[in-house]
């Protein structure tokens, strides 16, 4: 049978449509960097699939029923079961968004000098991890350094590698194994059942708390469900509680999977880390039962948890991320394979053999992409991932040169992405025209974000 898309818009939002001119103008302003943009000057916006989706009519329709009392308001309770209808935990917190969660959570789990195992922490994760003090440790599978591969389950973390560190003079420094589930920062890969459940065994016999970053929960099910050996009869709920009952506990950003363009929860079995968290969300975020959001999102919240498990839903975006892909590979740009649900990540390295890192292939493709067709997204290579010395050259670069292309959740249809894939095709026709870029300015922290560039002229 075709692929029926399950949904139709309700309500639009009209885009920009620039020229070439303005988008230079643009770029200029911005110190070329894509984040520095303003959102109407973007006509195609993949920069984040990150609090960008559309909510449905029932999500609305709930939102005006929101209980905004201080305490113990209605919304909360239909939030918390939401959650807890997915996460078998016994204490659910809110908060405003995921970084806040990674911060109260890790703030209770990882002291001055604390290691963080990790399949990959995603920027603010590292960065929180970061600023405790503690040390970002990331351990991908073997299979992930090959982008090419059909390998289904690339975001898995190496747990051989988990083991040796668990069984060796670091061992106590060790405060929690962190998997993100789908990897977002290593090309939005999922993590098999297998691998969680054999991470959650290592962990368990040398008591470190398994934590799972779940922004995705539902995509890495529904992934599981399409590729796994033994979860094809399963539904994408049931596959997301089993990977949650191999854990301790959970951060997600509901920006993603909760559908909703705010929120996150921390969850966590042990009573006593519950409590350090919830003394830091009071004196932070709002009281434990809002957590700093109005009741208004809470009840979103509770209707998205259970929209983003309909396998209708998954399926189409399995079908929106593989046409992507599929328009992408079509004009000549390769992509991470196998392709996730998130986003697409093209392989500019290989697009542009003409830019060494050092002249930062990714963004020079992120650039050409917004200069062309006003379509924007975010590098993934040595700009983020490298290092650079105090003139802000490249000294050690990332090990792939990527940019992703983030799907915003029920926006975009066929013909904006068939747009992206006409956009690509004509970068691609002459890819040396495309110039590098040198750094003008690299804050030390979060750089991608914040960090400022020029294009190398000639
Ligand atoms: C895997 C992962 N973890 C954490 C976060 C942070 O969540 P938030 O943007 O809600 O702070 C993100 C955001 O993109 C993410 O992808």
């Amino acid at each position: 049978m075709p692929h029926l898309r399950p949904f139709v818009s309700a309500v639009v939002r009209p885009i920009p449509i620039t020229t070439r001119a303005e988008r230079m103008r643009e770029m200029d302003l911005a110190g070329h960097n894509p984040f520095n943009l303003p959102a109407d000057k973007v006509s195609i916006d993949l920069l984040s699939d990150s609090g960008t989706g559309a909510v449905s009519i029932d999500q609305q329709a709930w939102a005006q029923r929101a209980d905004e009392r201080y305490a113990g308001a209605e919304s909360f309770y239909r939030y918390r079961d939401a959650v807890r209808e997915i996460v078998p935990f016994e204490h659910v917190l809110p908060v405003h968004q995921g970084r806040a969660a990674e911060r109260v959570l890790f703030g209770a789990l990882l002291g001055e000098g604390a290691i963080s195992l990790s399949n990959t922490h995603f920027d603010t994760t590292r960065a929180n991890v970061e600023l405790r003090g503690a040390e970002a440790r990331d351990l991908p599978c073997p299979e992930a350094a090959d982008l090419d591969s059909d390998f289904p389950f690339k975001g898995n973390i190496d747990v051989a590698e988990v083991e040796r560190i668990l069984s060796g003079p670091e061992r106590e420094r060790v405060g929690q194994i962190l998997v993100t589930v789908t990897n977002n920062g290593f090309g939005g890969q999922p993590v098999s059942m297998a691998n969680l459940e054999a991470v959650s065994e290592v962990a368990r016999a040398h008591g470190v708390p398994l934590i799972l970053d779940a922004a995705r929960f539902a995509e890495n099910a529904w992934l599981v469900t399409r590729r796994e050996q033994g979860y094809q009869d399963w539904t994408p709920s049931e596959v997301a509680r089993r990977a949650f009952e191999f854990a301790d506990g959970a951060v997600a950003s509901l920006k993603k999977d909760g559908l909703s363009p705010e929120g996150a929860f921390i969850a966590v079995r042990d009573g006593r880390v519950a409590d350090r968290c919830e003394v830091d969300i009071i004196a932070t975020e709002g009281f434990r039962t809002y957590g700093g959001l109005t009741g208004h999102t809470l009840e979103q919240l509770a209707v998205g948890l259970r929209e983003v498990v309909d396998p209708n839903y998954l399926a189409d975006r399995e079908n929106e991320a593989a046409y992507l892909a599929a328009r992408a590979n079509q004009a000549g740009v390769d992509t991470v394979q196998p392709s996730g649900l998130h986003a697409i990540y093209l392989n500019a390295g290989r697009l542009l053999p003409h830019l060494s890192p050092s002249q930062f292939p990714g963004h020079a493709l992120a650039s050409a992409l917004y200069r062309e067709g006003g379509i924007r997204a975010a590098e993934l290579g040595s700009l983020y991932l490298g290092s650079l010395d105090e003139n802000n050259e490249l000294v050690s670069p990332a090990p792939f040169e990527l940019i992703r292309l983030a799907l915003p959740r029920r926006v975009y249809d066929h013909s904006h992405l068939e747009y992206v894939g006409e956009v690509l095709a004509d970068i691609a026709k002459d890819p040396g025209a495309v110039p590098g870029y040198r750094i003008t300015h690299a804050p030390k922290v979060l750089r991608h974000f914040r960090c400022r560039a020029e294009p190398i002229e000639g």
